[in-house]
């Protein structure tokens, strides 16, 4: 694997967690803060179709959509000094926690059901995943998907937190870790 070597500072900053709790809004931030290139793999993936996620699950099918979303995160893994957010789902996949843990640092985004309920109507649109089911279905998916984005190195809750104040906790947080393992660099 090609990220293997990389100092603490230099690997790249991953965000998981569930559909719409502000992963590409606080990676775009936190990119931009740090002066690092920011990439969302679902933006990508969509520029590689030219075609919404909605579009392309429709046209092509989940499958299709999983495999690109596996290739395309796995490439940008080998990069180095990006922030990158990556799908909801993109955790389902071993192949990418496996990469994603092993290359880069993992934040997850976490945030109650309660919390999350009240965005349903502004995301089903975009969110094939989403359309079609009952609110108790979307609270099971919810709760089903807990355990995997449980794969990370760090996880803030942004329950009532703006996007300026989540990207500043991870950034503060960052440079606490980044000075206590590799207290040098300073
Ligand atoms: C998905 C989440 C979406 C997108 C696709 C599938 C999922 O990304 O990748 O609609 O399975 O949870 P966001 O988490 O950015 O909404």
């Amino acid at each position: 694997m090609m990220n293997r070597g990389l100092s603490f500072r230099q690997k790249n900053i991953i965000f998981i967690g569930f559909m719409g709790v502000g992963k590409t809004s606080v990676g775009k931030l936190v990119a931009e803060k740090l002066y690092r290139g920011f990439i969302d793999v679902d933006q990508e993936i969509e520029k590689e179709f030219e075609m919404s996620v909605p579009e392309i699950f429709k046209e092509h099918g989940e499958k299709v959509f999983r495999d690109k979303e596996k290739q395309l995160t796995i490439d940008y893994c080998n990069q180095r000094l990006k922030v990158i957010s990556v799908g909801g789902g993109a955790f389902k996949q071993k192949e990418i926690r496996d990469i994603c843990l092993s290359s880069s640092i993992v934040f997850f985004l976490d945030m109650s059901w309660e919390s999350w309920k009240e965005r349903i109507n502004i995301l089903i649109d975009n969110r094939p995943i989403l359309q079609g089911l009952s609110q108790n279905e979307m609270k099971d998916l919810f709760y089903e998907r807990q355990g995997m984005y449980n794969l990370h190195h760090s996880r803030y809750n942004t329950d009532q937190q703006s996007v300026e104040e989540v990207a500043d906790y991870i950034i503060e947080s960052l440079k606490l870790a980044w000075q206590l393992h590799e207290p040098d660099w300073d």
